[in-house]
């Protein structure tokens, strides 16, 4: 999500930390900073949007010194303001800090700081962690970022300095990427290799639960309770481009892969601590206002609008709303209807669609709440919603949307869950059993992707197809119109998603042994009917592609092909189902030689009608 950079040693460090900051900038990031131990103590210079303005501030006041942290922010808690961008400092000024991440119970800790006598001058997370640090501070920065994280949940990669030990960079990890750069006489820190492949390839890879401290003298690594860990560097191959795709041959790849730690994101401070319920903030709307509703109805384009028709389904499984579902583009010249009693959602990854904003903006004037999902905080849909239910699925640069998608899904379940909970539709029990399996899904998700090597067989065998259709029936209808969407989107071949109940009923007259026929086919209360409509497609001689649970002895006996994932509840299947889909597109879109992360003719985000 956010870029660290940080730097010790002889070098100019702030420029340094430019170089870097800008090395991450095809990231995307929405405000910037710098922190730097100067001979009169830390100076901060930190600006809302790129970096161009924060070097124009430097430029006015520069920072001249040798040991400093930057970063970009992407933001998760906060706008994307100047008081909430990074580097934050103490009460004091003599501590500094850069965080990725997200601090599930920064609220609790940020109360009980408050009590303490600090005072906070943003709404980030990330604040608390200075203050901790500041409070468990007794002349050992190394020992108070210790006891710091050891309050701290969530998921973190943070970079500490403090004028006091103006001699080192303390860094801390869990769940968020820290690489640490080997120098000779001085050290480097980046949350991402491209950072910092200039000036070094050598680097430490810091493991979740670990400490570091950076000096010109060398890096020693520590466990959280201060053993010391030894560590030797890797040398790291890569060209900048492939350091900037961790390694990946493109950003979709990437992306793809990420789905285990960005779907875990999700959840991330959301989950009651009686695991019956999940908590989802939102500003705007409360349990009576919930109770009082009749009706939803959720309006977005592309993959989002898929994301979308699985909130339906989820809706109307747990709680007893009518639920309707629309492109934004057709929602907005209908004639809906709608009252302060219809919420409407709104599902976005850019918030910035132009479709859905004129929407959203019609469903206001008839005195609709929204709701909306989104992964861009401070976007527009973001900015002009009641409630926000961020994905934190993190930056998403490959044109076909692969990690919003299972982040869309999983805040709609959450949101379902909550909605049939306040309405007393879901009981405690229920709640419990589908948060246990909710958090079960980041394994299930890293056993689906484990299939890229039988996907990209089987894509090997189809490539050459004309034509597709992928079908699914009830919670996953919305994925095989997804999946032929990735199809679609990369490959450029014709693929259409259709409910499997509905071939027959003119789809069928155009299979033949050429005509591919994905089926999402995993255990479910309509298995049966979906193993009948898979027969009347091997009838007719199509070639049928499966995706199927683990275990299921009958689909090889039907399908050509099978790709087995992880069962789970039928309800939160399609996060799973996906992924085998989103890996074949890929494969399919490689053998005929397309650009996949810049498919023709598309844009990542729609901004014109
Ligand atoms: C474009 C993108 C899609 C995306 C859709 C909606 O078509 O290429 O990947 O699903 O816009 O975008 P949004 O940002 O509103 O989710």
């Amino acid at each position: 999500m956010c870029g660290i950079v940080g730097y010790i040693g002889h070098r100019d460090a702030c420029e340094v930390i430019m170089k870097g900051l800008c090395r991450l900038e095809y990231r995307g990031y929405d405000s910037a900073g710098i922190a730097m131990i100067e001979p009169g103590g830390i100076a901060v210079r930190k600006r809302e949007g790129k970096l161009s303005g924060l070097a124009e501030l430097l430029e006015e006041s520069p920072l001249r010194g040798h040991c400093g942290i930057g970063h970009t922010r992407w933001a998760t808690h906060g706008e994307p303001d100047t008081p909430n961008s990074h580097p934050h400092t103490d009460c004091s000024g003599h501590i500094a800090l850069v965080h990725n991440g997200i601090i599930e119970n920064y609220l609790s800790l940020r109360m009980a700081l408050i009590e303490e006598g600090h005072t906070f001058t943003s709404k980030t997370d990330s604040e608390v962690l200075v203050h901790l640090v500041e409070k468990y501070y007794q002349g050992n920065l190394l020992d108070a970022v210790k006891r710091a994280v050891a309050s701290a949940e969530g998921a973190y990669a943070i970079a500490v300095i403090s004028d006091r030990t103006p001699d080192e960079i303390v860094v801390a990890r869990k769940a968020s990427p820290l690489v640490i750069g080997v120098g000779e006489g001085e050290g480097f820190i980046a949350s991402d290799v491209p950072a910092i492949l200039e000036y070094t390839n050598r680097v430490l890879y810091l493991n979740d639960n670990e400490l570091a401290r950076v000096t010109r003298d060398g890096i020693a690594i520590y466990d959280l309770s201060l053993k010391p860990l030894a560590r030797e560097p890797v040398t790291i191959e890569w060209t900048l481009e492939q350091a900037e795709k961790g390694g990946y041959e493109t950003f979709m790849l990437k992306e793809i892969y990420e789905q285990p730690s960005s779907f875990q994101d999700v959840l991330r401070g959301r989950i009651l601590p009686g695991r019956d319920g999940v908590t989802l903030a939102m500003k705007g709307i409360d349990d009576a206002f919930i109770r009082s509703l009749e009706k939803v109805s959720i309006i977005s384009c592309g993959t989002a609008c898929y994301a979308g028709m699985g909130g339906r389904y989820l809706l109307e499984h747990f709680t007893d709303l009518a639920v309707e579902v629309d492109y934004s583009s057709e929602f907005r010249y209908r004639c809906p209807k709608l009252d302060r009693n219809t919420l409407v959602m709104t599902v976005s990854q850019s918030g910035e669609t132009a479709d859905t904003i004129a929407s959203l903006r019609m469903a206001r004037e008839k005195g609709c709440k929204i709701v909306s999902v989104v992964n861009v905080v401070g976007s527009t849909i973001d900015r002009e919603s009641d409630g926000v239910i961020h994905t934190h699925a993190g930056p998403e640069i490959g044109v076909a949307s692969t990690k919003a998608y299972t982040a869309q899904l999983g805040a709609l379940v959450l949101f379902a869950l909550h909605v049939g909970r306040v309405r007393g539709q879901v009981t405690p029990a229920d709640a419990r059993a589908i948060i246990e399996e909710l958090e079960s899904l980041p394994g299930k998700i890293d056993r689906a992707l484990a299939t890229e090597g039988a996907v990209r067989s089987i894509a090997q065998k189809h490539f050459r197809v004309k034509s597709a259709f992928y079908l699914g029936r009830g919670f996953n209808y919305p994925n095989a119109l997804e999946g032929a969407l990735k199809l679609k989107e990369i490959s450029y071949l014709h693929a259409e998603g259709y409910p499997a109940g509905e071939m027959k009923h003119g789809p069928n007259a155009l299979i033949d042994r050429d005509f591919l026929v994905v089926c999402i086919c995993t255990r479910s209360v309509r298995y049966d009917k979906m193993i009948s409509n898979i027969k009347e497609v091997e009838a007719r001689g199509g070639r049928i592609v499966a995706v199927g649970t683990e275990g299921d002895p009958n689909l090889k006996d039907i399908a050509g092909d099978v790709i087995y994932v992880p069962e789970t509840m039928e309800e939160l299947s399609p996060i799973v189902n996906v992924i085998p889909l989103q890996l074949f597109a890929y494969h399919i879109a490689r053998l005929r030689g397309c650009d996949i992360d810049k498919p023709r003719n598309l844009a990542k985000s729609v901004t014109v009608e």
